[in-house]
């Protein structure tokens, strides 16, 4: 879940790992800290809190050289202090390492390696790291064969970057399992070390994600990579699109404003080279798909975590409706542990922003064991979860940095409407006129969306009238029951304010009890094929005194009487709508937490990817 940069090169690594951090300060924020080498001394400045923090440090007591690596942390093992802060020196000062991931034997390690008089400066597992690297380069191994024993040695999931004093001119680094990428951003006469790509975007876009077991010495002119037995790879080098542009606030005052902004765009991107109006069909070429494989298709599991399952559920009911073919959703991390019946006719398909997500990665790989075909929906362009899949679906939406996932939310909506009018196609279940309904009704979302966005001034207001709610509850049905989970989990995750998202048809069967004045519930009744019982549910939590703030389809004057606010979004065909009721819940959550000064893109406790289970 931390943040990892490293700079080999002529320029001083000091503010290219400083504006790296910046944009991987999502990954990891309760403590910061960078390393170069400085007239031949390895020099750190470490600091709890946030980035901020570690500028102002180094601002005071400057350092500048290179090689240099840096790190933003999120806290497994050892409070967040300046002490259990990245980068860790080894006893000679004359190495140094960042690391993301946990070393499962560190207890072990550990014990071995006091046993050998070794003295710890933190609490962190991952300062075993550097001392087992000094143990090695004690026996006369050079720094790539002391890291590659190193390596062999601790158990887990990691991303991991070493430099040392002695061998100034490399900088070696290693990806095992699943703890989040490693990527080589390669330069001109300088190269790059990142946990994800942001981090790098304004140096270079040609890039090489290091597989799980892979390492690779970095060196300013070339990076060579091999397995950690030792067996040299010829890595493919990708083109990222993204441009750094992408990755900044620009007007807006947090990234989750300008993302959820991003949307008309990011959805308009989605349909872009997928979608033939004319022909009325859908091209998903990644996803490999034929005939033969789309009629053999029994079974499709969507595993995913967070807002990404959400997602899921929605695309289960479109699945079901359009493609017919039965769908479940399984959270990543009980699909994982729970022997899964799967086999060569059910597909699994993870959906992720990050594609590093551990426990997504953890449940497709039960589904490769169990002999299922893996799909995936991905944002982060070259991540695990689209290299391991067997066909991938490339979220258009560019870097989402806010840790509120906002635009990766509505854009695996629609890709799995693609994949839905797809399969449905090519299995014959459609007939010709209703396949290009689905697909002629595409053309509606950059409006409905925009028009969505538009009555954020309404929904702001709102948000003033119920700044100070302690607990609220979201309802919803159907295909927009997911989006009542999501709703609440927005509120919760920046808000701090304790919601529940529930399918509102279960209200009298229990949590009716807790609808009293000090209970808002959001109800999400658009004109769906719900919408009646959404009304009636409505009803009922009126009745009890709660304060009802609806989300309905404009023009509906059945509603409004019996709410105490309205959220209205466009009118569409109800397979669209989440795209469009999930719009003024995000902007709700988001207005709440700004409003309440919080820490909007940055909430406590979280982190961009959970790149542990
Ligand atoms: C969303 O707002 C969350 N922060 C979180 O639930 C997230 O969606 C989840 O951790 C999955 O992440 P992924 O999409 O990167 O796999």
């Amino acid at each position: 879940m931390c943040g990892i940069v490293g700079y080999i090169g002529p320029r001083n690594a000091t503010p290219i790992i400083l504006s790296g951090l910046k944009r991987l300060e999502y990954r990891g924020y309760d403590s910061a800290g960078l390393a170069v080498l400085q007239d031949g001394k390895i020099e750190v400045r470490r600091e709890a809190g946030k980035l901020s923090q570690l500028n102002g440090l180094v601002n005071e007591s400057p350092i500048s050289g290179a090689p240099g690596i840096g790190h933003t942390r999120w806290a497994t093992h050892g409070a967040p202090s300046a002490r259990n802060a990245h980068p860790h020196l080894g006893a000679t000062g004359r190495v140094v390492v960042v690391h993301n991931g946990i070393v499962e034997n560190f207890l072990e390690l550990r014990d071995e390696l006091t046993s050998e008089g070794v003295e710890f400066n933190s609490d962190t597992d991952t300062e075993v790291i550097v001392h087992l690297v000094e143990h090695h380069l004690a026996t006369g191994l050079n720094l790539t064969e002391a890291a590659r024993r190193t390596f062999k040695q601790i158990q887990g999931a990691h991303g991991i970057v070493l430099m040392s004093a002695d061998e100034p001119d490399k900088m070696v680094c290693a990806r095992i399992g699943n703890a989040g990428g490693v990527v080589l951003g390669l330069g001109e006469g300088e190269n790059f070390i990142a946990s994800d790509i942001p981090a790098i975007l304004e140096h270079t876009r040609r890039v090489i994600f290091l597989e799980s077991r892979q390492m690779a010495v970095v060196i300013r002119d070339a990076v060579s990579v091999e397995t950690l037995e030792g067996a040299a790879i010829r890595p493919e080098v990708h083109t990222v699109a993204w441009d750094s542009v992408a990755a900044e606030k620009g007007e807006y005052r947090h990234f989750m404003q300008k993302e959820i902004h991003e949307q008309v765009r990011s959805l308009t991107d989605t349909l872009a080279g997928r979608v033939d109006f004319q022909s009325g069909r859908v091209r998903l070429p990644e996803l490999n798909l034929t005939p033969d494989l789309a009629r053999k298709i029994q079974r499709i599991v969507i595993t995913a975590c967070g807002t990404a399952a959400y997602a899921g559920m929605v695309g289960k009911v479109l699945i079901e409706r359009i493609a017919r073919i039965p769908a479940e959703v399984v959270i990543g991390s009980e699909l994982r542990y729970s022997d899964p019946i799967l086999d060569g006719n059910t597909v699994v398909l993870a959906i992720s922003q990050s594609g590093e997500t551990a426990d997504t990665l953890a449940a497709m790989e039960e589904g490769r064991r169990k002999g299922a075909l893996l799909w995936s929906i991905v944002n982060a362009v070259g991540s695990q979860a689209m290299r391991i899949a067997d066909g991938s679906i490339s979220m258009q939406t560019g870097p989402e940095i806010g840790v509120a996932s906002t635009k990766a939310f509505t854009a695996p909506l629609v890709d799995q409407y693609l994949l839905a009018v797809l399969l449905a196609d090519l299995r014959g279940v459609l007939d010709d006129s209703t396949c290009r309904k689905l697909v002629a009704d595409l053309r509606l979302i950059p409006d409905i969306v925009g028009r969505a966005l538009e009555r954020e001034p309404e929904v702001e207001k709102v948000a003033h009238a119920l700044k100070d709610l302690r607990d609220c509850l979201y309802l919803g049905r159907g295909i927009n029951m997911p989006i009542a989970y999501e709703g609440a989990l927005k509120l919760k995750e920046i808000s701090y304010v304790h919601a529940e998202g529930y399918p509102a048809g279960e209200m009298k069967h229990g949590p009716i009890a807790l609808i009293d004045e000090n209970m808002p519930v959001v109800a999400i009744a658009p004109r769906d094929p719900w919408y009646e019982k959404m009304v009636s549910q409505i009803q009922q939590a009126k009745a009890r005194g709660g304060q009802v703030v609806a989300v309905a389809t404009e023009g509906d004057e059945l509603i409004p009487p019996m709410c105490d606010h309205v959220f209205w979004v466009p009118q569409c065909p109800w397979m669209l709508s989440p795209v469009t009721t999930v719009i003024p819940l995000q902007l709700l959550a988001y207005h709440i937490a700004a409003i309440r000064g919080l820490d909007v893109d940055q909430p406590r406790n979280l982190a961009k990817s959970v790149t542990v289970e």
